[in-house]
């Protein structure tokens, strides 16, 4: 009996994104991505903003033309609340408050954490979705975070980052080595053809389940500085090794704390989310641990797992059967927690 259309917007960082979402089912998921922060090595709010403004009516009327619907189909809005940096969220939620007053129907708010999270709960062909309880990971450029969910709206933050992202450990390390932004996914592809155990960084010594990410930055920046004094090429000669050995480190404090959390509390359903998640490394590190552990791990759709409006979209969609609705004075938060 249900048939319930709900459009999701996402615009918490540096993409611009919207998706219809029809019972749980994604019929569009789409993103603009601003290639402006590439030239600057890192996300320049004021501009992420901007962008956000030109580009949100252009990303909903696409959303809406893939899906094949007419605006005045929607059931709900569901935007992005927090975290995120407040320039751009204020453009999602504006908007989407504005969509929803004009059409007369329910306005949804959403944490993006939640999302990242939720975003399993997809119906996807092939993936099973995670049984509750069960541990998630989320690790981006923006969080790295293992959450302890109950239920879809029982969520614990069990240990989180103290300084910098998992995400930014890839970016300023591949700064350091003249890397292009974001270094991630370059770092990964020389760290195949690399050896992993080639240089040695110590990891943190950091209390509980939490992690720490600025030491080793600062460690791979002494190395470097240290080797190129010796040898000015040090870097060109050594780059897929550099690579690998920085890699296996941070996929190292990733999985000791996975498994501190996994023995803590005794779930062995492990989900990861958040653009580091498409690392080969950790994907690699998950399957050993179903092996090694006894895990069952889930991994979403790559385009599930970065920021994207269908993990918005899913949890408007499940709020909306709460009956769980924004009021039309909510505001942006950019430290809103799970
Ligand atoms: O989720 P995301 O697209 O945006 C947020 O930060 O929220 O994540 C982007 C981060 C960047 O730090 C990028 O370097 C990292 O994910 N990343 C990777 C890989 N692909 C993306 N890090 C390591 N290995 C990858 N293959
Ligand atoms: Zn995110």
């Amino acid at each position: 009996s249900q048939n319930i259309f709900i459009l999701g917007i996402e615009s918490s960082c540096d993409d611009t994104a919207a998706a219809v979402i029809h019972n749980g089912n994604i019929l569009s998921n789409v993103i603009a991505s601003q290639k402006i922060h590439e030239a600057y090595g890192g996300v320049v709010p004021e501009l992420a903003s901007r962008a956000h403004q030109q580009n949100i009516v252009p990303v909903v009327h696409q959303a809406l033309e893939k899906a094949n619907i007419k605006k005045e189909q929607l059931h709900a809005i569901a935007f992005t609340r927090g975290p995120g940096l407040m320039g751009s969220l204020l453009v999602g939620t504006s908007f989407a408050k504005s969509l929803a007053y004009g059409l007369n129907i329910p306005l949804i708010d959403v944490n993006h954490m939640q999302g990242h999270i939720l975003a399993h709960f997809i119906n996807e062909e092939g993936y099973n979705k995670p049984p509750f309880p069960f541990l998630a990971m989320t690790i981006s450029g923006g969080h790295t975070q293992i959450v302890r969910v109950d239920d879809y709206f029982d969520m614990t933050v069990i240990g989180e980052t103290i300084d910098d992202a998992v995400g930014e450990a890839f970016d300023k390390s591949g700064k350091i080595l003249g890397l292009g932004y974001p270094a991630g996914p370059e770092i990964d592809k020389r760290a195949k053809l690399g050896n992993p155990k080639a240089f040695k960084f110590t990891k943190p010594k950091v209390d509980g389940l939490n992690f720490s990410f600025s030491g080793l930055k600062t460690a791979i920046l002494y190395f470097i500085q240290k080797e190129t004094k010796a040898n000015p090429n040090f870097i060109e000669e050594n780059l897929n090794d550099i690579c690998a050995s920085i890699q296996y480190t941070i996929i190292g404090i990733l999985v000791d704390k996975l498994k501190q959390a996994s023995k803590e509390t005794g779930i062995k359903h492990i989900a990861i989310g958040g653009g580091v998640s498409a690392n080969s490394g950790i994907r690699q590190a998950l399957k050993d641990g179903e092996k090694k552990f006894g895990w069952t791990t889930y991994v979403p759709k790559f385009e599930f797992t970065t920021d994207n409006a269908a993990m918005i979209a899913i949890v408007g969609y499940l709020k909306y059967f709460e009956k769980d609705f924004a009021e039309n004075n909510v505001a942006a938060s950019a430290r809103l927690k799970i």
